[in-house]
């Protein structure tokens, strides 16, 4: 039988053509208008080969079963929901954003409900073809981007946003936390990362664990605050390009941006708090191997906090001498 990867990249793309018809054609004038409410222009829905799975709960099953393929490779497709003795479509009545790999092969898909239904998002399963923890939402397209950076957003429609509005190295990690294998592919394209995720809880502590991982590859990090919007997607629809724009040339290193968060830990008015504060991020200043890198760190911080430089460079200095 013929290699497994090949039939189930055959299978994805027949699955994406199919989607993507459907949302030409009279069934998918919902999901049309979803993304036209969504401010995406057709040939933004063109380039992400956007589609629409349908209503009826078998029908992607139907067509790719007449191409012939057998049950036991579309089992492995990801796209099927195998009950007892039925077979069902996995995605339903929902708008699709095929994912690709770097070569532009359809890989996976994720699917939004068009209204409040959960889950929001349903993304394809991993399979032999689909490795999420290597594999980047828009790097297909990002990779050949001629920007200084690399923008990492956390949804599919951050990414497509970004892109319409010309930021077309934007990508997103494929709704799991950003992994070293990421961080690595995105290191063959480029030497400087953007973190641009949600400004809610749940994005501020993934830039957090982001951070690390992307220095560890040895990308230059720098953090963008999406306030007072949710993510990038609603920032470019309010503010819309020159904006964001700016909030690119005005990104914060990400040691500044880690050092706030700890500084919610906090309470500055407070005397011994402050000291504790000023302790631990000297624990993390002294962490840094280069002398230059460390007095670059101690002003940074000694200018926003506006405490002495002096001070603050004998806190590193003792930092490893201290008892207890
Ligand atoms: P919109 O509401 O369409 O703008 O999506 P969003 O990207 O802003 O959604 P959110 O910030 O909640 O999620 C970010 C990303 O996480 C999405 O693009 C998905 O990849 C993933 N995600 C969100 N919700 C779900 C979910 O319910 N299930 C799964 N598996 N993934 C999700
Ligand atoms: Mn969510
Ligand atoms: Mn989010
Ligand atoms: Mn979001
Ligand atoms: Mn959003």
């Amino acid at each position: 039988s013929r290699d497994i990867r090949s039939q189930l990249l055959e299978i994805n793309k027949l699955a994406a053509v199919y989607y993507f018809h459907q949302l030409r054609g009279q069934n998918g004038s919902t999901a049309m208008n979803y993304l036209k409410k969504r401010e995406l222009g057709d040939e933004t829905i063109q380039r992400f080969g956007l589609g629409y799975s349908s209503m009826y709960s078998d029908d992607l099953y139907r067509y790719i079963k007449s191409k012939g393929y057998k049950d036991d490779i579309l089992k492995e497709s990801g796209l099927f929901t195998y009950g007892d003795g039925k077979v069902t479509d996995k995605f339903w009545n929902r708008v699709m954003f095929p994912i690709m790999d770097m070569n532009n092969r359809v890989i996976g898909f994720g699917g939004r409900v068009m209204g409040d239904g959960k889950p929001k998002y349903l993304n394809s399963p991993e399979t032999k073809l689909f490795d999420k923890s290597r594999n980047l939402y828009g790097l297909n397209i990002a990779r050949t981007s001629r920007k200084p950076n690399i923008i990492i957003c956390e949804g599919y429609m951050d990414v497509i946003s970004l892109h319409q509005a010309g930021f077309n190295q934007a990508v997103a990690s494929l709704g799991t936390a950003l992994t070293s294998g990421q961080a690595s592919l995105m290191k063959r394209y480029t030497d400087q990362v953007l973190i641009t995720y949600d400004s809610d809880g749940a994005g501020v502590k993934a830039a957090l664990r982001a951070i690390p991982i992307l220095k560890e590859a040895g990308l230059t990090t720098k953090v963008i605050n999406m306030k007072p919007y949710k993510d990038p997607d609603e920032f470019i629809k309010g503010l819309g390009a020159e904006a964001f724009q700016e909030r690119i040339d005005k990104a914060q290193n990400s040691f500044m941006y880690e050092i706030s968060a700890m500084e919610q830990n906090y309470d500055l008015t407070d005397p011994d708090s402050k000291t504790r504060f000023f302790n631990e991020v000297a624990g993390r200043i002294v962490g840094f191997e280069e002398e230059l890198e460390r007095n670059n760190y101690i002003e940074a911080v000694a200018d926003k906090y506006m405490v002495s430089m002096d001070a603050l460079k004998a806190m590193v200095g003792n930092y490893g001498n201290r008892v207890g």
